[in-house]
């Protein structure tokens, strides 16, 4: 038998209630680490669920910002210097990922405080995580407000990518399984997914079949 509620019913929730509950219908999302520095040099770190691809050609993410009615570290970071990075968490690192989420004051820089390496490379102005198997260099493109609740869609162009090499396949594809990439599930949880089967284009009278790669 399924629980049913209704949107009434949702919003009429105790808060935390409803945020767990609401943070894990749509899934399981990626977990990125956001590095960033501002413009005197201090650097900072955070916890996204929310990046995501936008497009291929051009290369761009997008990630959503709660509402900026208070302090955004990152989002000012990115505004003012124009570059961030996004680093893909592994399951040694959800710990330190997670620690990153606490609202430390500007001048802590959350790589210290989570225990996570700066990295710097290709004259790149963001900080990369070191402890990531997969990093992405970005540079800020546009943001959409989203009238109904404040959020902002933030877009970035990919300009650097690195990934540990063992981890691409032969057709381009990279093995996340490979990288140990966790998900998140809500806010709180981390897991590990298992690949299950990859799958040859879809078309709309065939019937679909396993890819196997040489
Ligand atoms: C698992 C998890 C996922 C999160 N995802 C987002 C997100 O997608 N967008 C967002 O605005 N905040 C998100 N947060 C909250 C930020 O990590 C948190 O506000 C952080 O302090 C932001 O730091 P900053 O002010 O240095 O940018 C998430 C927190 C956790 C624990």
């Amino acid at each position: 038998m399924k629980k049913h509620l209704t949107h009434e019913e949702i919003n009429n929730l105790d808060r935390f209630p409803k945020v767990n509950l609401m943070n894990s219908v749509t899934g399981y999302k990626s977990a990125n680490l956001i590095g960033t520095k501002n413009s005197e040099g201090a650097t900072n770190l955070a916890i996204f669920n929310s990046v995501c691809h936008l497009g291929s050609s051009p290369s761009l993410i997008h990630f959503t910002l709660r509402p900026h009615t208070v302090a955004r570290h990152t989002y000012e970071n990115i505004l003012s210097t124009k570059y961030f990075t996004v680093n893909q968490v592994h399951s040694g690192i959800i710990k330190q990922a997670h620690h990153t989420a606490a609202s430390f004051e500007e001048s802590v820089s959350e790589f210290t405080a989570a225990g996570l390496t700066e990295e710097y490379k290709t004259d790149f102005y963001a900080p990369f995580v070191r402890e990531s198997a997969i990093q992405l260099g970005c540079e800020y493109v546009n943001t959409y407000k989203i009238k109904e609740n404040g959020c902002l869609l933030v877009i970035g162009a990919i300009k650097h990518l690195y990934f540990d090499e063992h981890i691409q396949d032969s057709d381009g594809f990279l093995n996340l399984e490979k990288a140990a990439t966790v998900c998140i599930n809500g806010l709180d949880e981390y897991a590990l997914p298992k690949p299950l089967d990859r799958f040859e284009y879809a078309r709309p009278n065939e019937a679909v079949k396993s890819k196997i790669l040489k």
